[in-house]
């Protein structure tokens, strides 16, 4: 055969094993219409008791109730002590870990020192839009008391209504159990960019759910007045989301409003913390340009008997790969761990570099202030400060980035790295010009010595949050179940994890 000839059936080839992957895909998509046949769990409101979803759909109960078996506490400012620098002066230095099941989501949130050890519903530091993407109790309340009174307030507040993890009513519509929106936030966002809430296609409500939570946002102080004539102002969940979708745009939305997160306590810089933009980045990889939809790799269908249904355990698609990754690729499982764990490999290298690189600028201008820099040597430093740590946690954040959308992934660390690298050159001869011409930044290779330079007292919050479980934690879940908001059960045998010593 000479070469073209070759190229041709080859490339012949390839053309037949994509449609095939297409056709698959749409072939799914088709059988979706048939399962779904549903009883009503509650015709009006939202029922967030997932114990009571159970009687009707015992197998997706089943199913999701697995994710509780991922209930580890991998602590990550002990394996990465650079991120308590990053962070000096925000929640995030306290306590940060990786994600787990969304059975403790709920939970997470109340374990740990980020939201501090209220003594009543008025204390915080947290507002109530903390509890917005760990639990079917949020669209609730929202429905009950309406959006800008839920957004109102400290995190105390809903501390009794709370009471049940991330479950079916968070993608579900109670009454049909349609896949739904149920946070207004990203039908407002979605809006915003044109799109039309009546024509999402189904594949693209596979994504669309996950995208409510696994999305960027910060909390937009609003005013309003409530019935009462009484003014009232209201953090809400906002998606920075104008025109498109890309790390720099959001950069400009936050910049065009001199948003910030906090300030950093050793850079005094104006600093923009990135949430989870999961959503966002995906778009941006193969996957999902080939209408690979986030269920399509973490919900994949599940055999028993003669049903089939849609398998709720959600977490990493490598522990399933034959229902996976293999119901579209031939390679071998072995092979296809190999190709993820190396772009695991790959952002790893990129990312420590960076962030070791953004911590040594924060620590360099510290110094620098210490010692009488001014306002206008250090402006040009922080801009590329606020900029570089923007870009290297938007990358990052949202866990699985690495592998969504691999050359999106480093190409936000190369160029936030680039931005560290910058701040850095222009502190040399800042330094040198207050007299430090060999400064060298100090030690913060563990989390000790990390939290201790960025002026974390983590003994005491720890104690504070352990007397915060055994008194207003437990006051909670008692007040939760006498009003018939929990079912106790649904706790039964659960674990109580945390990153600090329970005594
Ligand atoms: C209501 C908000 C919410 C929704 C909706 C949501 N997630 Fe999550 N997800 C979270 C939170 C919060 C965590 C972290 C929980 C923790 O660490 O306690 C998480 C964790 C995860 C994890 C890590 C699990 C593990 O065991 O490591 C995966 C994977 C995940 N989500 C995927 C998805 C997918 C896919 C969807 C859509 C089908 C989705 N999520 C919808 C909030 C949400
Ligand atoms: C994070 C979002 C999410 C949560 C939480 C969730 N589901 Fe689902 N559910 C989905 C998705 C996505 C599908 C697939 C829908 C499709 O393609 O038709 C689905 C499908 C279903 C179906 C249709 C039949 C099937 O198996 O495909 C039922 C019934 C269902 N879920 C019930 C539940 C119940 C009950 C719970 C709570 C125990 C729950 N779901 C929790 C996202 C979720
Ligand atoms: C529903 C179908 C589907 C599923 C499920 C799926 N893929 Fe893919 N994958 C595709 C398509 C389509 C492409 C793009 C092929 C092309 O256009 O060249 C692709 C591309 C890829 C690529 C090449 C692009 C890159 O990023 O390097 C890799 C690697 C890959 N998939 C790995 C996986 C792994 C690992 C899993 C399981 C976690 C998985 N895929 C699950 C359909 C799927
Ligand atoms: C083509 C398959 C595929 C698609 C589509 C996909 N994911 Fe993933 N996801 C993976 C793989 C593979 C990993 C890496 C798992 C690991 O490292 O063990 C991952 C990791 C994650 C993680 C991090 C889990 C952890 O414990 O660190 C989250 C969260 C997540 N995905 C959510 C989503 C969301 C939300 C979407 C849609 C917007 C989505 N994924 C789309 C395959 C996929």
């Amino acid at each position: 055969m000479n070469k073209y000839k070759l190229l041709l059936v080859v490339s012949l080839a390839a053309i037949i094993a994509m449609v095939a992957m297409t056709v698959s895909i749409a072939g799914k998509k088709n059988e979706r219409g048939v399962i779904n046949s549903s009883p009503v769990v509650k015709a009006d409101g939202v029922e967030a008791r997932n114990e009571v979803w159970r009687e009707h759909f015992p197998r997706q109960y089943d199913s999701w109730k697995k994710t509780s078996e991922n209930d580890k506490i991998i602590d990550m400012i002990k394996e990465k002590p650079q991120l308590a620098i990053l962070w000096a002066g925000y929640g995030f230095a306290k306590d940060y870990n990786a994600p787990r099941g969304h059975f403790y989501a709920l939970q997470s949130n109340q374990n740990t020192l980020r939201t501090g050890a209220p003594v009543d519903e008025k204390t915080g530091p947290m507002p109530t839009a903390c509890w917005a993407c760990k639990s079917p109790d949020v669209p609730r309340v929202m429905e009950e008391v309406g959006i800008e009174e839920y957004f109102t307030g400290k995190w105390a507040k809903y501390g009794d209504e709370i009471a049940n993890s991330i479950g079916c009513a968070d993608c579900h519509d109670s009454a049909t159990a349609n896949l739904t929106i149920s946070r207004p936030y990203l039908r407002v966002a979605l809006e915003y960019n044109g799109v039309d809430l009546d024509s999402i296609t189904h594949q693209d409500m596979r994504s669309l759910v996950c995208a409510q939570c696994h999305s960027e946002y910060y909390f937009k102080k609003t005013k309003w007045t409530d019935k009462q004539g009484v003014e009232k102002t209201a953090a809400i969940v906002t998606f920075p989301w104008e025109g498109k979708m890309t790390a720099e745009d959001m950069e400009n939305y936050y910049n065009d409003r001199e948003f910030k997160d906090w300030t950093h306590k050793i850079s005094k810089t104006p600093m923009l913390k990135a949430q989870h933009p999961g959503y966002e980045i995906y778009k941006t990889g193969i996957h999902a340009r080939r209408n690979v939809a986030c269920a399509d790799c973490h919900m994949p269908y599940k055999q028993e008997g003669s049903v089939k249904f849609t398998d709720h355990h959600i977490r990493s698609p490598l522990e399933n790969i034959a229902n996976t990754c293999l119901t579209c690729h031939r390679e071998s499982e072995q092979e296809l761990k190999d190709v993820v764990n190396r772009k695991l490999e790959r952002k790893e290298q990129l990312m420590e570099i960076t962030m070791d690189n953004i911590a040594k600028a924060h620590l360099e201008a510290g110094k620098a202030w210490e010692l009488g820099a001014t306002q206008s040597d250090m402006s040009p430093i922080q801009a590329d400060i606020r900029s570089s740590q923007w870009t290297w946690d938007y990358s990052i954040a949202s866990h699985g980035s690495f592998y969504h959308a691999p050359e999106e992934t480093l190409r936000l660390l190369s160029v936030a790295n680039e931005k560290a690298q910058q701040a850095r050159l222009k502190l040399v001869r800042v330094l040198a010009k207050y007299g430090a011409i060999d400064y060298m930044a100090p030690d913060f290779s563990t989390k000790e010595k990390a939290q201790k330079l960025a002026g974390v007292p983590f003994e005491k919050l720890a104690a504070e949050k352990m007397k915060f479980k055994n008194t207003l934690l437990k006051a909670w879940t008692e007040a939760a179940i006498a009003n018939d908001k929990l079912v106790p059960s649904i706790r039964e045998g659960m674990s109580d994890n945390v990153s600090y010593p329970k005594n």
